[in-house]
């Protein structure tokens, strides 16, 4: 077992919550990778959760790669997805409710109507949209000579809602019920995200005030219900079913209502339970995602003003920058698959029903595959980076991810001459997502 300088060892470091406050453990996850690239993790009890049956970490771009490929040997139903197992078999039973959670075939009958949804006219007018939402953000928070401003909350938080808004037909005035959201699931481990209510319901549509009524409050122990579980989100559940129902009255162009509308291979419908699960998963799948991502790609270009310099010369740049931005960041961490059979992976043996949880941040930097991996390149190429996943699941929002971070920072770029650091990041306490909280920036026209 490696020690990290603390006298830990290496893999607690890795998978404790808190470490990540003070930033990605790097040094720890490439020494893993290179001496033991599919090693054994303890799951010590963290933040009040219990201990877990520990888990075997998946290090290595190709092994990362197997493992998504094969989801017959690599479940994501048997266990679901995140490393935490859910806490009791209902509420397992409730989250392979969703696509994410779900293998071949169930999986494929939804990833093919959602598919089918995003339409080309329907995707050609998000990204219209989209670059108009970028612009009115900028127009609103980059104004005069130069200014500061918190890029985490005043840049980056209202663009993925905005998207979302327009994807799943929320009207504008109800998205940051979506914030709130997205914080209570992906930020249960923070206290400053885990009972989030930002969103005004004096601005918001009945349908936001008819659901509002459910929003959960911290119980006796002071925490909030679990996010995982279906009585934990009653406020979210609401709202879908109240939107889904008025969607079939009246559907708009949205894709969700697209969605709705469908009939599938044997001639039925999404139902309305499948509606609910979507709407759960988009809202925070896409949203939480983001909002780390392009406070991650900032972090990337303030810390590299050569790149800055660069793209504001020769904004053609822009697509492979955006890669590489979101591979030296890669938002999302880990996601987890259950082996249904004894098998063999990095040499190492895996038991059937053992946690099998790939590193995306680990594989992101895998000397293997990228030359000077640790160096931020915007002109690196190729760039095979896993940062939207691999195999069935791979991410149903990576083309709308990619615009959105395009869009914004060809207009924060154009409007400024240079962008700096105003005081230091604040992350947040995940092992999951690399979010950033707070960024706060100065900017000169
Ligand atoms: C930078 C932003 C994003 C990142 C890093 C990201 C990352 C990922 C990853 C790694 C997966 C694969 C999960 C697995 O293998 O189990 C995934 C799946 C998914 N993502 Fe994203 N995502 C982003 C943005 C979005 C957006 C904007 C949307 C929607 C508008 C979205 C919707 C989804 C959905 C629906 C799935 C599930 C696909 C399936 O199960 O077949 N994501 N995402």
């Amino acid at each position: 077992m490696t020690l990290a300088r603390s006298g830990r060892p290496e893999t607690e470091v890795v998978f404790d919550p808190s470490t990540y406050l003070g930033g990605v453990p790097f040094e720890a996850i490439t020494r893993l990778r290179r001496e033991s690239p599919v090693v054994w993790v303890d799951e010590i009890p963290v933040l009040g959760w219990p201990a877990g049956p520990g888990f075997w970490l998946v290090l290595r771009h190709s092994d990362v790669e197997s493992v998504l490929a094969r989801p017959q040997l690599f479940s994501s139903s048997a266990g679901a997805t995140q490393i935490r197992d859910p806490a009791t078999p209902q509420a397992l039973g409730y989250v392979r409710q969703m696509m994410l959670n779900m293998d071949p075939p169930d999986h494929s009958r939804l990833r093919r109507l959602l598919t089918r949804s995003f339409m080309r006219r329907a995707v050609c007018q998000l990204e219209d949209r989209i670059r108009g939402h970028a612009q009115a953000i900028c127009d609103r928070v980059l104004t005069g000579p130069r200014g500061e401003c918190d890029f985490a909350k005043d840049v980056a938080a209202d663009l993925p809602l905005l998207t979302l808004s327009d994807v799943l037909g929320v009207p504008q005035q109800d998205r940051w019920l979506l914030f709130d959201w997205s914080n209570r699931v992906i930020g249960y481990q923070d206290p400053d995200y885990a009972s989030s209510a930002v969103f005004d319901a004096a601005e918001g549509t009945p349908i936001a005030r008819q659901a509002l009524e459910l929003r959960p409050t911290r119980g006796n122990d002071g925490r909030m219900p679990d996010p995982r579980t279906r009585e934990g989100m009653p406020d979210l559940y609401a709202y879908a079913h109240l939107l889904a129902e008025e969607k079939r009255r009246h559907p708009g162009d949205d894709v969700m209502s697209i969605l709705l509308a469908q009939v599938d291979d044997d001639g039925g419908q999404v139902s309305v339970a499948e509606f609910e699960n979507m709407f759960w998963l988009f809202a925070v799948a896409g949203n939480e995602t983001l909002r780390n991502g392009l406070p991650g790609a900032c972090i990337a270009l303030l810390e590299h003003p050569d790149a800055q310099d660069d793209l504001r010369a020769a904004p053609e740049l822009m697509p492979g920058a955006v890669d590489e931005m979101l591979r030296w960041w890669t938002p999302v961490m880990t996601f987890r698959r259950t082996a249904t059979a004894d098998c063999e992976l990095g040499g190492q043996r895996i038991g059937a029903g053992d946690k099998v949880v790939v590193s995306f941040i680990s594989a992101n930097r895998d000397e293997a595959v990228f030359a000077a991996a640790d160096r931020f390149d915007i002109r690196r190429q190729p760039n095979p980076h896993l940062v939207f996943g691999y195999g069935p699941h791979f991410c149903l929002g990576a083309h709308l991810a990619r615009t959105q971070m395009r869009a914004l920072f060809a207009e924060v770029l154009a409007r400024t001459s240079c962008l700096a650091f105003a005081g230091p990041p604040a992350y947040l306490r995940s092992n999951f997502q690399r979010g950033v909280k707070r960024l706060p920036i100065t900017w000169t026209a």
